[in-house]
């Protein structure tokens, strides 16, 4: 009997899935529950050197009141070719490094669940992981030297959308045929595939003719958040703050880089380089606004970024249910307040909307049909909740062919569907 596992090693999120006996069942990684089908994509290294993965993670980094080294996003440095390593306490770690360590935690608990070991995955990847080809192809190179480094001997990978395909397949009768707009959207990249899919052909070895377009882009949740940071919560940090140079009467701004990395959650470590802390000290002593800067170099020391996340990707969450909310963060003598409505974040964010709307027309360009000809658009991960994304397929292909299901777990149980494709 042969045991495929399916990982889905997202931004933000994880999950398994494992394929035996010709099924697909969806396994939780991080507990027993229906929150627990997921793990958080996040690692937490103590003083001891001790790395504890998913909501273990985020109980010892709140438990140590933030003392180690929190790690999240970290598939969006897959193609950074100019991320090597990173020391943590003294130890080098390379991305694959880094990587491997969530995927052979799975594979525990995948293997706890079949009872065997298990040495073939099919692991899901963006469809662009970036648009120069030499550092998507590093991505894809770190991330299987990372599967293999957890363990595993046989990789395989599929495209997310062509995955999320799969699932949707599943759900029709036999010989229903479609073509089908997927749209996964995700935590780092929003990934579509215009796809044929017919009910009962589960096994049919190769889909690529299938597939008449695929396309991507890195606009999705993070960006979303660090936008909302950009102009609702920056302020309290120091972004319209001057600061005048020694011996000089001119006052010039706080540099843009500084505050453009404090938005991008994941990025928020850098900033604890000797040379910036020693500048932010500068600009303290001279500033028109010493509260704020205070506040920036405390978020720094104390580490408090991927709490002050957590609130702003709250309100970004509840702008999915209501038309109005608030982001609330209080740490030390700062507390925000600010008010956030469903309109204004769309405003916030309409270029990201704008770029994402032009690869989605892009992607049906390519498929060589018109919007009319697609059946049915199916709709998932966690961003694809935002009611506007939404709107862009309703505009495009009419109200009624939105289909949407469960936006976490779609792709993991294609990458389990995927299976015969690889191995018979
Ligand atoms: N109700 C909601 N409204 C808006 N955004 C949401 C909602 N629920 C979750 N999200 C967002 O969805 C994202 C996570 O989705 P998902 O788990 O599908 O991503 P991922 O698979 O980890 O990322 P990727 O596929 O890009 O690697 C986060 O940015 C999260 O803030
Ligand atoms: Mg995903």
């Amino acid at each position: 009997m042969q045991i495929v596992f399916g990982i889905d090693f997202g931004t933000t999120n994880s999950a398994l899935s494992v394929y035996r006996n010709g099924k697909v069942e969806v396994v939780a990684v991080d507990g027993s529950d229906r929150a627990g089908e997921l793990m958080r994509s996040v690692l937490y290294f103590n003083e001891e050197n001790e790395i504890f993965a998913g909501q273990e993670a985020i109980r010892q980094y709140v438990g140590d009141g933030a003392a180690g080294r929190f790690m999240q996003s970290i598939k969006t440095f897959l193609p950074n070719t100019s991320f090597e390593s990173t020391e943590i306490f003294g130890k080098r770690y390379t991305i694959d490094d880094l990587v491997a360590i969530i995927l052979k935690k799975i594979k525990v608990r995948g293997e706890a669940h079949v009872g065997c070991p298990v040495e073939s995955v099919v692991l899901g990847r963006p469809v662009v992981f970036s648009t120069d080809a030499g550092k998507d192809a590093v991505a894809e190179k770190r991330l299987e030297k990372a599967a293999r480094k957890a363990g595993f001997k046989n990789v395989w990978f599929q495209y997310e959308p062509v995955a999320a395909a799969l699932a949707f397949e599943e759900t029709l009768q036999k010989g229903q045929e479609r073509i089908v707009f997927i749209g996964d959207f995700g935590g780092g990249t929003s990934d579509f595939s215009v796809i044929r899919v017919k009910g009962g052909d589960f096994a049919r070895s190769d889909r690529r003719s299938d597939v008449l377009s695929l396309g991507g882009l890195y606009v999705a949740g993070d960006k979303f958040d660090s936008q909302i940071m950009w102009d609702k919560v920056a302020h309290h940090f120091g972004r319209y703050a001057r600061y005048t140079t020694m011996g000089k009467d001119d006052w010039v701004s706080i540099p843009k880089s500084i505050i453009y990395t404090l938005c991008q959650w994941h990025r928020i470590p850098l900033l604890r380089a000797r040379k910036t802390r020693e500048l932010i000290r500068v600009i303290k002593g001279s500033t028109d606004d010493r509260r704020a800067i205070g506040h920036l170099e405390n978020i720094i020391n104390d580490n408090f970024g991927f709490f002050l996340f957590q609130a702003i990707e709250k309100a970004k969450c509840d702008l999915s249910d209501r038309e109005q909310t608030r982001i609330r963060f209080t740490e030390r003598d700062l507390c925000i307040n600010e008010e956030l409505g469903k309109s204004e974040f769309e405003t916030l964010n309409a270029d990201n909307f704008q770029q994402i709307a032009s690869c989605i027309d892009e992607v049906v360009a390519r498929s060589g049909l018109l919007p009319a000809q697609i059946d049915t658009v199916f709709l998932t991960g966690g961003t694809s909740r935002i009611p506007h994304i939404r709107e862009l397929f309703a505009e495009r292909f009419g109200r009624d062919k939105l289909e949407q299901r469960d936006a976490f777990t779609s792709v993991v149980h294609g990458l389990g569907s995927s299976v015969p494709l690889f191995v018979c």
